[in-house]
């Protein structure tokens, strides 16, 4: 039996009337660029998130660069930035003339390794990523003192968390800024691009909204550079048949992970990722980690049995081409190096069945 490391044609097909009425009502509306659709959207991220604001963006990525524009870090500023991430944490940061700071992760939760990051602070160090990797989030708390101390602005990436908690708050909603991505695969998968920006702060808020439309406010008077990144009113009319169905989404996914970790022994072939203490993990991701230098077999052995499983990732962000000189910290990045060489991740989608899970867990366990 196959088993796809993500099947989103099983998530849509229930909901295929509503889908087609949704897209249905913006053709006929004739408005297609931000819109009511929009509006109700930021609304009900906010509400869900537990925030005072949400402002809808293109995607992800322009989500943490809308963020960081409005938190005003520009060229010299250093920010601190995981080296074990997906690439368009430290993008943004380097397209705005700033300087990321490498700083190690954990092998626990894949998330900043806060006593690194303190030792890197430097006398430019502005602002901190706190990226929550794979579902579960940072050691906020951690992180917000960090802040606090060193007077640095939080930005979370929480791109892959929307709904993860910690200590029941929701990912987004501690630091100055949360952002979060609507890519396919992200837990509240769109139809293409989308992103959202969150805050509590007002003022910041609205900064944002006019930076997402080219610093425009009112019509034609540009206050700010900003730029096109803008949601389109069907991308939000779609994910708003989405939305009230996450909550199921992350249950389902929080059950096979369940069951996995019941199943699979902890072992030196290949050792299981944790919901640590305080969190609400959503399990974006289930990632294990194959040290010895066995992960690629481990893959390739699972690929004989028509299990998809992916590497998330296989380069570190300081190892990159693009990155290489640049920035500071790469020096001391042990945890990262080794996750690169070790990670991979097995499915976990909420729709897989569970012949399909008994199904990746013998094949696991027969490679263990
Ligand atoms: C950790 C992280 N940050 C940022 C992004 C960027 O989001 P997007 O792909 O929507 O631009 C992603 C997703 O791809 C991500 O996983």
């Amino acid at each position: 039996m196959a088993v796809p490391l993500l099947d989103l044609s099983r998530q849509h097909q229930p909901l295929q009337v509503q889908l087609e009425a949704a897209s249905a009502s913006v053709l006929r509306s004739g408005r297609f660029v931000l819109s009511e659709e929009v509006a109700a959207l930021e609304q009900e991220i906010a509400d869900y998130a537990g925030v005072k604001r949400a402002v809808a963006v293109s995607s992800g990525t322009d989500a943490l660069l809308v963020a960081m524009m409005a938190l005003g870090i520009g060229p010299g500023d250093e920010v601190l930035c995981p080296a074990f991430t997906f690439f368009a944490t430290a993008g943004c940061i380097a397209r705005l003339g700033a300087v990321p700071v490498w700083v190690d992760v954990r092998a626990d939760d894949f998330n900043l390794d806060l006593e690194d990051a303190e030792q890197k602070i430097g006398p430019k160090t502005k602002a901190i990523i706190p990226v929550h990797l794979f579902g579960q989030m940072a050691s906020m708390d951690c992180v917000m003192a960090l802040a606090r101390q060193n007077n640095l602005q939080v930005i979370e990436d929480a791109a892959q968390s929307l709904g993860a908690r910690y200590e029941g708050k929701m990912a987004g909603s501690i630091g100055e800024v949360g952002c979060y991505s609507f890519y396919p695969t992200k837990n509240l998968g769109g139809f293409g691009d989308g992103g959202m920006v969150v805050t509590q702060d007002e003022a910041l808020a609205d900064k944002l909204v006019w930076l997402r439309n080219h610093g425009m406010n009112p019509r034609y008077y540009h206050r700010y550079v900003g730029g096109n990144f803008r949601m389109d009113a069907i991308q939000a009319a779609l994910l708003r048949v989405k939305l009230p169905h996450l909550e199921s989404y992350h249950d389902a996914r929080r059950e096979h992970a369940a069951a996995y970790l019941e199943a699979l022994p902890d072992v030196q072939a290949f050792a299981l990722p944790r919901e640590l203490e305080g969190r609400h993990h959503v399990w974006n991701q289930f990632t294990v980690r194959v040290p010895g230098g066995r992960r690629d077999a481990l893959r390739q052995f699972l690929a004989e049995r028509k299990i998809g499983s992916e590497i998330y990732y296989p380069v570190t962000l300081d190892q990159q081409e693009c990155f290489r000189g640049v920035g500071r910290g790469s020096d001391r990045l042990p945890v990262s190096h080794r996750m690169a060489e070790e990670v991979l991740s097995i499915p976990v989608f909420p729709e897989m069945t569970v012949e399909e899970r008994d199904e990746v867990i013998a094949a696991l366990k027969a490679f263990a």
